[in-house]
C-alpha cells in the first residue's frame, strides 16, 4: 500500500511574551518560535477503500490512539473535506516527550496534515493546511514549517525571520511529569512577573552573531507560572546553570528545560553530569532548511 514516512519536528519559544486574555479564553503572545532537530515519526499508509475508519497506533504506551489525540483529528478534519482519504493507518514512533512544552501533539497533527497532502495530492498550501492546522491548536501552524518565526495572537500568526537562527546546541531536561498549558495560562493572572523578554534584541543578537545580546534578550513569561505551580524546577535550573550552561530556560508551558551550551560536545558533557534518574534528557539542535527538505519520504 502506498505509504508516506514525515519527520514531525518539535518546537522551543526562544522568547515568549504573553501580552492578555482574550475573549475566547486564549492568550495573545508575543513569541519566537524555533524548531528544533527533535522528531517524532509518522507513517500515514493509504488503506483498503472498503474501510472507512482512522487507524491509529503508537509505540508509546499511554498516548491515547483515539479521537483525542491530535494526529487522529487532524486526519479526521481532512477526511471530511477530502471523501479520497479513506481506510488510513498513522503509526507514530514517539520521541519528543509528552506534556513537555515541545509542541509534540501539534508537531504530530502538522505531520498528517502535510504527508496527507503529498499522499493524496490535494495540493493545499502552507497557509491553507496553516488554517486547517489552528483549528486544532496554537502551535500546529508553526510546525507545518519549524524553522524560526515570529508568532503572534494564539501563535498561529506568523512571519518568518529572513534569515533562521544559526546551529544553536541545547540539551532538554525534563523531569519524570508533565504539565497542563491550559492550567499554566491560568494560573499566568496569579503570579507577579519580574521581567519580560526582549524579541528585538533576540532577533538582533542572532542577526549579529551576539550570543551575549541573544541570550540576555531570551525569556518566558510562562516560567513564572509553572515556577510558581512546580517551585523545585527553579532549584534544578540553577543546577543546570552550574553545570556550564551559556543560558537555562523553560521550553514553552514547561516543565522541560533548556540548557543552552557553545557545541555538541558541551551539550553531552552537560548531559552525562546532569545525573537525574527517570529524567529524559535530549542533546538537540535548532533545525535547518535542510532538515525540513528531507521531512517527507514517499514509499510507494
Ligand atoms: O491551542 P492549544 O490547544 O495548544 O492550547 C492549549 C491550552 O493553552 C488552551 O486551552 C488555553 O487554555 C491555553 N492557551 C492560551 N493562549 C494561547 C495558547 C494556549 O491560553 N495563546
Amino acid at each position: 500500500m502506498p505509504k508516506i514516512i514525515c519527520k514531525a519536528y518539535g518546537k522551543i519559544n526562544l522568547t515568549l511574551d504573553v501580552l492578555g486574555k482574550r475573549p475566547d479564553g486564549y492568550h495573545d503572545l508575543l513569541t519566537l518560535f524555533q524548531g528544533i532537530s527533535l522528531y517524532d515519526e509518522i507513517t500515514l499508509t493509504k488503506g483498503d477503500s472498503e474501510a472507512e475508519e482512522i487507524v491509529l497506533t503508537c509505540d508509546l504506551a499511554g498516548l491515547s490512539t483515539g479521537p483525542d489525540n491530535l494526529a487522529y483529528q487532524a486526519a479526521y478534519l481532512l477526511k471530511e473535506k477530502f471523501p479520497q482519504i479513506v481506510g488510513l493507518r498513522i503509526d507514530i514512533r514517539k520521541r519528543i516527550p509528552l506534556a513537555a512544552g515541545l509542541a509534540g501533539g501539534s508537531a504530530d497533527a502538522a505531520a498528517v496534515l502535510l504527508g496527507l497532502n503529498r499522499l493524496y495530492n490535494l495540493d493545499l498550501s502552507l497557509e491553507e493546511l496553516g488554517k486547517l492546522g489552528a483549528r486544532l491548536g496554537s502551535d500546529v501552524p508553526f510546525c507545518l514549517h519549524p524553522l524560526t518565526a515570529i508568532g503572534e495572537g494564539r501563535g498561529e500568526l506568523l512571519s518568518e525571520v529572513s534569515s533562521p537562527s544559526p546551529e544553536l546546541w541545547l540539551v532538554l531536561c525534563k523531569p519524570p511529569f508533565g504539565v497542563s498549558t491550559k492550567e499554566v495560562y491560568q494560573h499566568l493572572s496569579q503570579v507577579q512577573v519580574t521581567k519580560r523578554p526582549d524579541l528585538a534584541g533576540a532577533l538582533a543578537g542572532l542577526q549579529s552573531r551576539n550570543r551575549k545580546l541573544f541570550y540576555a534578550s531570551l525569556g518566558n513569561i510562562l516560567e513564572n507560572s509553572t515556577f510558581d505551580l512546580y517551585p523545585q524546577l527553579q532549584t534544578w535550573a540553577q543546577e543546570i546553570e552550574a553545570l556550564g550552561a551559556e543560558k537555562v530556560m523553560m521550553a514553552g508551558s514547561g516543565p522541560t528545560l533548556m540548557a543552552f551550551v557553545e557545541n555538541k560536545k558541551e551539550a553531552e558533557k552537560l548531559k552525562s553530569s546532569f545525573k537525574k534518574p527517570n529524567w529524559s534528557l535530549e542533546v538537540v539542535r535548532t533545525t535547518t532548511c535542510e532538515d525540513l527538505k528531507g521531512r517527507l519520504i514517499a514509499d510507494e
